[in-house]
């Protein structure tokens, strides 16, 4: 299969007020064309660095990541990013705010009833057609994530990079999306970076997961090969043992091989963000009575 993206060595050190912090270490990974990929690991450990090394909105320190060929220096329309927090523009409406986007990727390329044709089309695609006039402040949580999703697909990137997409959803919601990005990735042919919290999504969806150690230096500590059949039923795999035996390989990675920092007496590691790895239920019962 063929390599799209390639990390190299990749290493960054942050300065900060009490001086260099080594945040990342010999990072490397290669992605082949329509991988699924999820990053997992303790908050903290620095998913949302190396993701962005990948966006080009952070340089590395150390090493390199090339993307067909092409070394990554900057940001570009062929990496679209997905943000937890869906970073609508709150006065464009869920079509103005995918409009934005098509209009920079194709202006001058497509003809302007295509354009408009294709924003639709991706609207479609995260069943956003019924709510695309409203504004983000008109629409729920779940939807405007889904507009942020339809925003990076409209964009065609080679490849899509998703900060915790669905962190912040109720389960049902975040059920429903998981699926649909499964039959977009299956159309699509999309390669996909993810970052997750959560072992039962990274599983369902991932054709590999990568794990990594706890900070500070943290890198890749392993990675697994999920080969389920796809498409894939999480009502079905509930029940399948290969798809249990994965998700205990995950688990026994972060709660037995990486056991978090602050959960040992020495808290010198642990990170001032504090969020709960799990599966979907745990995670979301911590969370909740965080907020409690
Ligand atoms: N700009 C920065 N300056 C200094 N330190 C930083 C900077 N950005 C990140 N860090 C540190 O680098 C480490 C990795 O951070 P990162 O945000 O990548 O973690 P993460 O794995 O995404 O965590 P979470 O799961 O909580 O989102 C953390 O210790 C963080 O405090
Ligand atoms: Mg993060």
């Amino acid at each position: 299969m063929k390599t799209l993206l390639e990390l190299t060595r990749v290493g960054i050190e942050f300065n900060t007020p009490k001086g260099a912090f080594r945040a990342l270490r010999d990072v490397d990974l290669k992605i082949n064309q329509g991988e699924y990929i999820s990053l997992i690991g303790h908050s903290g450990c620095g998913k949302s660095t190396v993701l962005n090394i990948v966006a080009g909105l952070l340089q590395a320190t150390e090493g390199g990541v090339v993307l067909n060929g092409k070394e990554v220096n900057e940001p570009g329309p062929e990496r679209a990013v997905v943000f937890q927090n869906h970073s609508l523009l709150p006065w464009l409406t869920a079509y103005e705010n995918v409009e934005l986007a098509v209009k920079q990727v194709f202006k001058g390329k497509k003809s302007k009833a295509d354009m408009k044709a294709w924003i639709e089309h991706n609207l479609e695609l995260v069943h956003m057609t019924h709510a695309m006039h409203k504004r983000p402040d008109e629409i729920s949580g779940g939807m405007k994530q889904r507009v942020g999703i339809a925003r990076a697909l409209a964009m065609e990137p080679d490849v899509l990079l998703m900060d915790e997409p669905f962190g912040a959803l109720d389960a049902l919601t975040r059920a429903h999306l998981q699926d649909s990005l499964m039959e977009i990735q299956k159309d699509l042919n999309n390669t996909v970076i993810m970052i997750t919290h959560d072992v039962d999504e990274a599983v369902l969806l991932s054709d590999r997961i990568v794990m990594m150690t706890n900070g500070p230096a943290a890198t890749i500590g392993e990675i697994l090969d999920i080969e389920l059949e796809r498409p894939r039923n999480r009502i079905q795999l509930a029940d399948d043992p290969q798809y249990n035996h994965y998700r205990h390989q995950v688990l026994s990675f972060l709660y037995e091989k990486q056991k978090k920092a602050d959960e040992s007496p020495d808290k010198s590691q642990a990170s001032a963000q504090d969020k709960s790895i799990g599966t979907d239920s745990v995670a979301r019962d911590k969370r909740a009575q965080k907020i409690a």
